[in-house]
């Protein structure tokens, strides 16, 4: 089986590595091609992936190139996880929304934007590689904004899958506080891509018994401090959202706090240094404890498991006991209240076939709105993606739940353009 991993010069690839060593029965790999346009960088990350795979005896091989076409010839899948202008554009994203009073952050608000801006047209370029030279190939998008870019992949009519770690972090979280295995706590998992609600955590499985009320009983307060939510917040929700709630639920204190912080950006540009000058030290053969500090944890075992369900092997433990997993596509009547053709992020059943979100419990208006109101920014994001235009950029941003004033929308508009000049063909 030949995987192909795009931005595979990324320092999360060993997590990535460490996970097809670790979880090798469920997903029998012969070869992995890490392709990046860092050449560099990309045989420093390789060196270090076939020193994993050796150390545990994976007969796998590693293969790097720069050359898209080369890297996904004949591949079964392809894992997308590259990042258009790096760290440094996404410092930009996190910083001149705060200008304007607006969340600076890499998904969620303009800066989400930005980045959809700059990713939806090199990712549909790599797609019609993949259609070229791999037709067959099932896409796996970890490449963020996941909900704007699976869409943009699905309605190109590629067969594709989003995928977020979110789901997989705080199924494992569960687990471990109710002392249980992973596979053993099934998530109502319902919403948009890093917009999402545990409506229900289940033992056993979709029909299992429902246990959120008394884990909120139990570990509200240890939950909530994670989500850097107020306790009696989430008391009061009964629900459990997902950290990135924090930037509607608590807006203005996020941007008061982020003007004054260092920017996410500048953390992690500062790790992958260091992550780098230890991949270079060819005594390493394992993942470093540090990966551990990047927000990525466990994307190396939904990855595996999604590749394995869609190549027609089991999930492994990936899955839950019901082998249903948490994925990004296209709503189909999902959501009752969202057009077909919107991507939701949904408990689902996988298979060659590709995936079927499992049928939805009603969402409380609470939730839908945001829902809503987001999905309809997820249209206008895209078109703006695909057709460029000043006005189409400022009609997305008018339309999002953080803007909304047309005076704010304008002077967001002027900065996104100013800033992303060397990434957009159209401007
Ligand atoms: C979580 C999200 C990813 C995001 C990552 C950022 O894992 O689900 O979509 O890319 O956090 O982590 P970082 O360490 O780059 O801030
Ligand atoms: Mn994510």
């Amino acid at each position: 089986m030949k995987l192909a991993v795009v931005g595979g010069g990324s320092t999360y690839t060993p997590e990535l590595i460490d996970g097809f060593a670790r979880l090798r029965d469920t997903l029998p790999l012969t070869e992995l091609v890490l392709v990046d346009p860092a050449a560099e960088r990309l045989e420093t990350v390789g060196g270090l992936a076939r020193r994993i795979l050796a150390k545990q005896g994976h007969p796998g091989r590693v293969t790097t190139t720069t050359d898209v076409d080369k890297g996904v010839e004949g591949a079964d899948a392809v894992l997308l996880q590259l990042r258009v202008g790096g760290q440094a554009a996404r410092a930009k994203d996190e910083s001149w929304p705060l200008e304007c009073g607006c969340v600076g952050q890499e998904t969620t608000g303009a800066g989400g934007l930005a980045k959809a801006l700059r990713t939806v047209p090199v990712v549909l370029d790599i797609a019609e590689r993949v259609r070229r030279r791999a037709p067959d190939a099932w896409i796996i998008d970890f490449t963020n904004p996941v909900g704007i870019v699976t869409r943009a992949l699905l309605q190109a009519g590629h067969r594709a899958v989003g995928l977020c770690n979110v789901a997989i972090h705080l199924q494992r979280k569960f687990a471990g506080l109710l002392g249980v295995a992973p596979e053993g706590v099934h998530l109502d998992h319902y919403g948009l891509n890093h917009l999402t609600w545990e409506l229900a955590v289940r033992l056993g499985g979709p029909d299992g018994e429902d246990v959120l009320p008394s884990l909120l009983d139990a570990h509200g307060p240890r939950i909530a401090d994670e989500l850097r939510l107020p306790a009696p917040v989430l008391a009061r929700l009964g629900v459990v959202p997902s950290y990135y709630l924090r930037y509607f639920y608590a807006h203005d204190e996020v941007v008061d706090e982020m003007r004054t912080k260092p920017s996410r950006a500048s953390e992690v540009a500062a790790m992958e240094a260091e992550l780098l000058e230890m991949y270079r030290d060819p005594a390493l053969d394992e993942k470093p404890e540090l990966l551990a500090r990047r927000g990525g944890a466990f994307y190396s075992e939904a990855a595996v498991a999604l590749a394995a369900s869609l190549l027609g092997g089991g999930a492994g433990d990936g899955a839950d006991a019901g082998g249903v997993q948490v994925v990004n596509t296209y709503n189909h009547g999902t959501l009752p209240f969202l057009p077909d053709d919107a991507v939701v992020e949904v408990p689902a059943r996988v298979g060659p076939h590709g995936a079927r979100p499992l049928p939805a419990p009603p969402l409380d208006p609470l939730y839908a709105g945001l829902v809503g109101h987001v999905s309809a920014y997820e249209s206008l994001a895209l078109d703006a993606a695909l057709r460029g235009g000043r006005e189409r950029v400022f009609r997305a941003l008018l339309s999002h739940p953080l803007v909304g004033q047309y005076a704010q929308a304008e002077q967001l508009t002027d900065r996104l353009l100013a800033h992303n000049r060397e990434h957009l063909a159209w401007l």
